[in-house]
């Protein structure tokens, strides 16, 4: 059981701002997000989503605002010091290492994660690695293609081996970019059904596109477009949402119905 009060903010952004040229990809934002809970963020194509996560992992630096995760504010830190933290993310474009299996990969994963918590790697022993390793892979459902080539496996299990690799880092926080984007209803059902598990062990903020999905999945959504946060509430309040259906679905008036 993790050691969140009742009351915990998983994540806290304050006035935060990037801006690339003139464009304001992410306008003076502010939220809390209370631990665990499933978060969603939805929004149309450069709403600014991912910008939002690469300003709390570290990859760039805002303009203005603070970043705080479980009461530690990470505002301006690099990225290897967000992992310390215990934030970890997977990419909108897939990444793993196609010429090793799932096994290696997420050894890979592991040994990274050991090195960085303890300069004394030896202290960490084989078996304690393979076991940390099984674990992971079976967290996932990915037992059966333990020795399989990640270049081998289907959409759907390269997205659970991206998220094995996450949580690698024993992350507090997992920042998921659109984790079934691209794939068929079946491996999208079988992916969330892993999110939705793995949410209960670590708090989760999810971006996805797909609006069934993050209406099935998410406690609450967080609904940002042009830079800016537009609604937030729980999917019932979203989907009835007169705003959102203007700025995210087409207004109503087009809505293909
Ligand atoms: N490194 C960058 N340099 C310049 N402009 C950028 C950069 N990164 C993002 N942008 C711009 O910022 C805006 C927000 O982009 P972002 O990728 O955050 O959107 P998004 O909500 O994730 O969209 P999508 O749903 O398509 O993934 C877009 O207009 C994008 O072109
Ligand atoms: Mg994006």
């Amino acid at each position: 059981m993790r050691d969140v009060s009742e009351n915990a903010i998983a994540l806290s952004v304050n006035g935060l701002t990037r801006r690339f040229g003139g464009l304001v990809a992410v306008d003076n934002v502010s939220f809390d997000l209370p631990a665990r809970r499933l978060n969603a963020i939805i929004g149309p194509n450069g709403a600014g989503k991912t910008t939002l996560f690469n300003l709390i992992t570290g990859e760039i630096h805002p303009n203005a605002g603070r970043v705080v995760v479980h009461g530690q504010d990470i505002t301006g830190l690099k990225p290897h010091q967000i992992v310390r933290n215990r934030v970890s993310r997977t990419l909108q474009i897939k990444s793993v290492f196609s010429g090793l299996s799932v096994g290696e990969n997420v050894r890979t994963a592991v040994m990274v994660h050991e090195g960085l918590v303890s300069p004394f790697r030896s202290a960490t022993s084989y078996s304690a690695v393979n076991n940390r390793v099984a674990a992971l892979v079976d967290q996932v459902g990915l037992t059966p293609h333990m020795h399989t080539l990640a270049s081998a496996l289907s959409y759907g299990d390269v997205a659970l081996l991206e998220i094995a690799l996450a949580l690698a880092n024993e992350p507090q926080l997992l920042l998921l970019d659109e984790p079934v984007c691209g794939m068929g209803p079946q491996e999208t059902e079988q992916t969330v059904r892993k999110i939705r598990e793995i949410a209960k062990t670590v708090d989760v903020v999810l971006i996805e596109h797909d609006m069934e999905v993050v209406f099935a999945i998410a406690d609450e959504i967080i609904v940002m477009a042009q830079g800016a946060i537009l609604a937030r509430g729980t999917p019932a309040e979203i989907s009835s949402s007169p705003a959102v259906q203007e700025a995210y679905l087409g207004a109503p008036e087009e809505a293909d119905l």
